[in-house]
């Protein structure tokens, strides 16, 4: 037996917020990140589409001897997940695993909130995917939630555009139309991994009152206890405290991302799904 890197994936920046997290969690775990820039973003394709990148970046990782895939992605683990999970992964060897962001989100969005009155922000394909929905509703069944899609923010933070002039108008207006369909939300979710990179744009958007929460602790948290819960996966993680970072699009461009959304600057290599 090899032991492998943890494989944490998404269609581009984003991911590196939540690795960021569960870097700091376990830092003497070897990761190994991918982020499919070049056919970002997945959040307007089609659930055809979504599915059959995530699925080719699974495999990619598999090959790289990764044990573990975490799907830093919701929109990926939306729309592909299950798929991957009940069908797919039959075709590896039995040990392998992927695990997604939004089960671990939804266990615990319930505990942040007082009145029960959750918003979610994130991108149309999560929504449409109602998992947000269905998830929370099953550790909470009491809570009201809504929805809204902001379908131009991963675009704009993916091309470096949301410090312009103007990315705020469509940062308030999704914000606007969410707190308009429940006035009473006091917990806000950012229900994708891109939008912590606008945490202050969108804290100064909605009211004092509303606790603002980005994912990425969450689901680091939920990886320590995993692995705590599954030893036999516990003992397949590499441990040298490696990262490396792959892109699908431009190095030199992913590697100039990397100090905005994972906090340093670090080397970036090239790959081919
Ligand atoms: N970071 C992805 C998510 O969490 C963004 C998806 C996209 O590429 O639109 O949903």
């Amino acid at each position: 037996m090899h032991p492998g890197s943890i494989g944490v994936f998404d269609s581009g920046y984003g991911g590196l917020t939540v690795l960021k997290e569960m870097v700091q969690r376990l830092p003497d775990y070897d990761f190994l990140y991918l982020g499919d820039n070049a056919r970002a973003p997945y959040g307007t394709r089609s659930f055809e589409t979504v599915y059959q990148y995530t699925k080719e970046a699974v495999d990619w990782f598999f090959k790289q001897g990764c044990p573990l895939v975490i799907l830093a992605c919701n929109t990926a683990s939306a729309k592909a997940l299950r798929t991957i999970q009940q069908q797919d992964l039959q075709q590896y060897e039995p040990f392998r695993r992927v695990l997604g962001v939004i089960r671990p989100t939804a266990e615990v969005i319930g505990d942040y909130t007082k009145n029960g009155h959750i918003g979610i922000l994130a991108t149309p394909g999560t929504v449409q995917s109602q998992s947000y929905l269905l998830e929370i509703k099953k550790f909470s069944p009491e809570a009201h939630i809504v929805q809204q899609a902001c379908p131009l923010w991963v675009p704009l933070i993916e091309n470096n555009l949301h410090h312009q002039p103007g990315a705020n108008y469509f940062i308030e207006s999704c914000v606007q139309e969410l707190l308009q369909q429940d006035s009473a939300i006091d917990t806000l979710l950012l229900g994708c991994t891109h939008y912590p990179i606008i945490y202050d744009a969108i804290r100064k958007a909605i009211p004092p009152s509303v606790q603002l929460i980005a994912q990425g602790g969450i689901v680091a948290e939920s990886l320590v206890q995993y692995l705590q819960r599954h030893p036999d996966m516990d003992q397949r993680l590499s441990r040298s405290g490696k990262r490396i970072f792959y892109t699908t699009d431009n190095a030199a461009d992913f590697q100039s991302h990397t100090a905005l959304f994972y906090g340093e600057e670090v080397e970036v290599r090239e790959t081919k799904l």
